[in-house]
């Protein structure tokens, strides 16, 4: 059995006193249990705000993108080194809004990938088509692309990142894939990854997941979990995601 993970994705939301409400929230009501993960990945300026709220907790965090670069002349950008030291155990890499609002392609993904496991950090690298893509029949191409360009790039340490698959057209909307439309793919990725050596990782579900249909979602075979976005901002909420 693969360990149940369940991330929350602030996005560019929050602010200095809801944070702590928020992180108390969680810190208070989530209890380490073996085999599941919660996390929240916060903007970069909170994540001293969430190392001193959750250490000694059972809920980690992490950052919503890392530079691809190590370090210097980067104005704005932030090193996987600097994520790092503040506790973070995981960052997002690749969301699909930092590739359509901000130009990230697939090698600028894998290089940001690389850069956080050099750094320490477990990558949680997003993949997912397009309503247009989809209703092309394009789904199954778009998303292998984005895994070969990461499976290419990382060899044998594509073993050691989280996939989430996130349908661009269920991304805060409030339209889900249903647990088999979701299945369907996770299953081809499984497959794809597993030609990579890497059959074994956490494959996430991400695209307006709530408590009310999280359960089902992580009922499908090779759904290991969910990245939350909107739902992830309501403490209670996000913890019942945590416990389906
Ligand atoms: P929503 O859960 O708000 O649809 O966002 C999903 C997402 O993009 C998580 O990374």
């Amino acid at each position: 059995m693969r360990d149940r993970l369940i991330v929350g994705n602030w996005k560019m939301n929050g602010g200095l006193a809801a944070n702590t409400r928020l992180l108390r929230r969680l810190a208070a009501g989530w209890h380490a249990a073996s085999g599941r993960v919660l996390a929240v990945c916060v903007p970069a300026p909170y994540l001293a705000q969430a190392q001193t709220e959750l250490q000694g907790s059972a809920v980690a965090w992490g950052a919503q993108d890392v530079s691809e670069h190590r370090q210097g002349a980067y104005t704005g950008d932030v090193s996987a080194a600097m994520v790092a030291e503040f506790g973070a155990r995981f960052a997002i890499v690749g969301h699909s809004e930092r590739r359509q609002l901000h130009g990230e392609t697939d090698a600028l993904v894998a290089a940001k990938a690389r850069a956080a496991l050099a750094a320490g950090l477990t990558p949680i690298a997003c993949v997912g088509e397009t309503l247009v893509e989809r209703e092309r029949g394009d789904t199954e191409s778009v998303v292998a692309r984005e895994i070969d360009a990461l499976t290419d790039a990382l060899g044998d340490d594509a073993a050691r990142i989280v996939v989430a698959y996130e349908p661009i057209w269920a991304i805060g909307t409030g339209r889900t894939a249903t647990p088999e439309q979701a299945q369907a793919v996770h299953g081809s990725i499984r497959a794809r990854l597993q030609r990579a050596g890497a059959g074994e990782i956490p494959i996430l579900y991400g695209g307006s997941v709530k408590a009310a249909n999280a359960a089902a979602l992580f009922a499908m075979p090779d759904i290991d979990g969910g990245l939350v976005g909107g739902a992830s901002l309501d403490g209670d909420e996000f913890l019942t995601i945590g416990h389906a």
